[in-house]
């Protein structure tokens, strides 16, 4: 049985948020310590995916690598490739045909931040649900900048919208996404839409349409927070810090995570602080071996 493979999309130049982010890239500014595209690599890594495809731009892929490089360094298997121009989410699955090689995968975008207490098992039940994908809906106050998810009274999914001018319901689809081996075809099957993308909630509509899509409601014990203006991207940098500051424990942490799902040992956590320079990363991962 073929295992779940992970790809980040980390496209955006994100130039709503700065007039220089198309240099340096988005989702490699520091969510409060460490660089955003930790967040979703972590998500994906306890979701228990090991094979992880970054998908950026010609202009920033070598960022990423520089970054992240092999990801043995987590007990990861990360590769790369590029996105030429930005036409649509859906499009990583045919971009990522090769990697994803016939198996079950997930997307997650590269700016999107997950929280939550029973979020790894939330995850890891996502990832071995084979028979039917899954995607995640969130109660957010302004609808019409997400695809909406609408529910009857009995809570089964009506249909699914992207950036409704007048939306039906308060539920956004997060930015992560868990699908069967056939969304590689399904994508490929996709028309691009009036904004000349492939979107992904066409492709959620093609999984609904076959009835083989999950919503699940990530309710108040979550945290499912934007990063796309300067306020959001200050209010996720702030909730990380206070959350850290005050448990002691840090989110996103990828050698934890890595330790925690036995895919490194404290050798090589060791190996990985004396890299390191003298900083409260470093002192945290002292902490967290001793
Ligand atoms: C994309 C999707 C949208 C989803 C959102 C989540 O929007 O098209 O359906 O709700 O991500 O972040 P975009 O960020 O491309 O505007």
């Amino acid at each position: 049985m073929k295992t779940r493979k992970g790809i980040i999309l980390a496209g955006g130049a994100g130039t709503r948020l700065y007039p220089t982010t198309h240099v340096v890239s988005k989702q490699l500014i520091p969510l409060y310590d460490k660089p955003m595209i930790y967040y979703p690599l972590a998500t994906l890594m306890q979701g228990g995916m090991r094979e992880i495809l970054i998908i950026s731009t010609p202009d920033h892929i070598d960022l990423y690598k520089t970054l992240l490089k092999d990801g043995s360094q987590w007990g990861v298997e990360i590769q790369y490739i590029t996105q030429p121009s930005p036409d649509g989410l859906a499009q990583s699955f045919i971009l990522g045909e090769e990697f994803i090689d016939e198996s079950p995968s997930a997307l997650i975008l590269g700016d999107n931040f997950f929280y939550g207490n029973n979020l790894p098992s939330l995850l890891k039940e996502a990832t071995d649900r084979r028979e039917i994908s899954s995607i995640f809906a969130y109660h957010v106050k302004d609808p019409s900048r997400y695809g909406i998810v609408n529910f009857d009274s009995n809570n089964n999914v009506l249909d699914i919208e992207e950036k409704p001018n007048k939306p039906r319901s308060n539920f956004a689809v997060t930015g992560l996404y868990f699908y069967d081996e056939n969304a590689v075809r399904f994508a490929k099957e996709l028309s691009p839409s009036e904004r000349g993308e492939l979107e992904i909630t066409d492709l959620n509509k093609r999984y609904l349409k076959i009835k083989k899509l999950k919503v699940t409601i990530l309710r108040s014990g979550f945290s499912w927070l934007d990063t796309g203006t300067h306020d959001s991207l200050l209010e996720a940098s702030n909730f990380v810090s206070i959350i850290q500051n005050r448990q002691g424990l840090k989110i996103a942490c990828l050698e934890q995570i890595a330790l925690e799902n036995q895919w490194i040992s404290i050798k090589d956590i060791e190996r990985q602080i004396s890299s390191i320079g003298s900083n409260s990363y470093q002192e945290y991962l002292r902490s967290i071996i001793s």
